[in-house]
């Protein structure tokens, strides 16, 4: 059987400094656990567009396509700001989401123990923290019609559609259920079905799924703006939440701050399974690319890492072996090895990126 197959695109700014070590991760895997991937390397955002003139070209689009899993490191830069929308980094990401069919945005936010005292929460609010964000990637305001700016009696007005199909809310929700099951069975699905008809109907499809498939697990639902406030108030009364592209985008952003390290969060983002099963997959840190410190071997690579064990556990059915990698981060942060992101500021002395990949390195030898 040949090796799985794995594309990688670093993108911009310190996602090409965090895959570096991710790549001695893979070699370490190749090395040490007999499982080898055959890896490819790609341009993708402001890295594609210096070489094609677009943020993704077509062949890259198409290897993506084939692969069993794309890994993305981070995309844009102050200086593709001035580059027309059609053209900007971001729109690379999309195109890859929305041909990928990558619907499926699973969004965990963990509170490491060794950083409960980063987060601006009190500790006692967010430590142990568990909890996955499935958003939806692939339609909704992101993507829906008519779209645009137009002249309207003399005036300038901005268009976008929020647009969601019962089929698209259906599988995504489905998703949803399924990881509960494998946690702890809870699922919280937020809308805004007081205001919108598309929050309206996403309620009623989720209760229908849940109706027909999933009524073991645990439902409620809530107005993604109470949403907001019961991050914050209480964060650890979710397990799984569900919700669409755009409150996705933000409500997951905001329980990634509650961890206190936007460093560490990993991001997958799933399709519909392959002929081989597999899902198509891409896999990404939730940070971006931190024009501020790239270059300067500052970036904490622990999010691209885990991301990977992400790869592991949700394309290459290697759970144990993800498990074995997030428990080496684990440990080598109770260590008090930290990068600048998460250090107090008279913490001592942090380490560079491929010191903090190196540690990872030896705590998974170490695990053998
Ligand atoms: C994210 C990002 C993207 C999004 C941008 C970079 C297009 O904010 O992945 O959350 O809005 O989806
Ligand atoms: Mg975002």
């Amino acid at each position: 059987m040949s090796n799985p197959s794995l594309l990688i695109l670093p993108g911009d700014g310190i996602g090409q400094e965090v895959m570096v070590e991710v790549r001695k991760i893979i070699d370490w895997y190749g090395e040490n656990r007999g499982l080898n991937f055959d890896v490819s390397e790609d341009l993708v955002g402001g890295a594609a567009y210096d070489k094609h003139g677009v943020p993704l070209a077509d062949e890259t689009m198409a290897k993506a396509q084939e692969v069993d899993a794309v890994l993305l490191g981070a995309v844009g830069g102050p200086k593709y700001d001035v580059l027309d929308f059609s053209v900007k980094p971001e729109r690379g990401l999309l195109r890859l989401r929305k041909e990928m069919d990558l619907f499926a945005n699973l969004r965990p936010a963990q509170c490491f123990d060794a950083l409960a005292d980063f987060s601006s929460l009190k500790k006692d609010i967010v430590s142990g923290l568990d909890i996955m964000i499935v958003r939806e990637l692939t339609s909704g305001s992101y993507f829906g019609e008519p779209r645009g700016i137009f002249e309207e009696n003399g005036q300038r007005v901005g268009i976008n559609t929020q647009r969601y199909t019962e089929a698209e809310i259906a599988r995504v929700a489905r998703s949803a259920f399924e990881l509960a099951r494998r946690r702890n069975n809870r699922v919280c699905s937020m809308e805004k079905a007081n205001v919108m008809e598309s929050g309206i109907l996403w309620r009623d499809v989720v209760e229908e799924i849940h109706k027909a498939e999933y009524s073991d697990v645990e439902l409620s639902h809530m107005y993604a703006d109470n949403g907001a406030m019961q991050l914050v108030r209480a964060p650890k009364q979710f397990d799984v939440i569900l919700t669409d592209n755009l409150f996705g985008d933000i409500l997951s952003d905001c329980a990634a701050m509650l961890t206190g390290s936007l460093g560490m969060l990993p991001s997958a983002s799933l399709g519909a399974p392959m002929e081989n099963g597999r899902p198509k997959a891409m896999y990404e840190p939730v940070h971006g690319s931190a024009p501020d410190i790239m270059g300067q071997g500052k970036a904490n690579p622990c999010a691209c890492i885990l991301s990977f064990a992400m790869a592991l556990r949700y394309s290459f059915d290697q759970g144990e072996e993800a498990t074995r990698l997030e428990t080496a981060v684990e440990k080598v942060l109770a260590s008090g090895v930290r990068t600048g992101d998460l250090m107090q500021s008279d913490g001592g002395t942090p380490v560079s990126t491929s010191q903090m990949g190196d540690a990872i390195l030896a705590e998974l030898s170490s695990s053998l």
